[in-house]
């Protein structure tokens, strides 16, 4: 089977398997990083959200053929490492808010969070309601308004 390259917060790192496998597999079965979560496998529920170069992706649609050894996929585990301290603000937020419940859908979230903050950012503007309406990701629990009122706290903190 070919081999792929690509960087894994912050570590290079090969496979061997087949093109089209998809990301989220390769993360949690190859390499058992089972931050992103399993939820629909056809990029719908944003379960799996992780980081590509810094932007917002679902890695059960990135089939691990398309990366590129220069790529970097940064998932929840290592968030924390992007900023060199024990927890990014975002995660310190979802805490202080006590944002959870089962806690499935969570690291998607706040992946999600961080890529729309850093976007925002980017853009020179503040976090609209539009933005947060644009977090296309699914929690069976209904903790949106936590979300929502821990997206503006850590923003507040990057
Ligand atoms: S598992 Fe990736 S979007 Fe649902
Ligand atoms: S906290 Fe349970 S699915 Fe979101």
């Amino acid at each position: 089977m070919p081999k792929h390259t690509f960087r894994l917060n912050g570590e290079q790192v090969t496979v061997d398997v087949a093109d089209e496998e998809r990301l989220l597999w390769v993360l949690r079965d190859v390499l058992g990083v089972t931050g992103p979560k399993y939820g629909c496998g056809i990029n719908v529920c944003k379960a799996c959200t992780s980081h590509l170069n810094g932007r917002a992706v679902n890695p059960c649609a990135v089939p691990v053929g398309a990366l590129k050894p220069t790529d970097e996929i940064t998932t929840i585990e290592g968030l924390a490492d992007t900023v060199d301290t024990d927890l990014h603000p975002m995660q310190q937020a979802w805490l202080d808010l006590d944002v959870a419940q089962c806690g499935y859908c969570q690291p998607g979230q706040i992946m999600a969070a961080v890529a729309l903050v850093r976007r925002v950012a980017e853009e020179n503007r503040d976090i609209t309601e539009a933005d947060l309406d644009g977090i296309r990701n699914i929690c069976r629990c209904g903790t949106y308004p936590r979300i929502r009122a821990a997206i503006r706290a850590g923003a507040a903190k990057m």
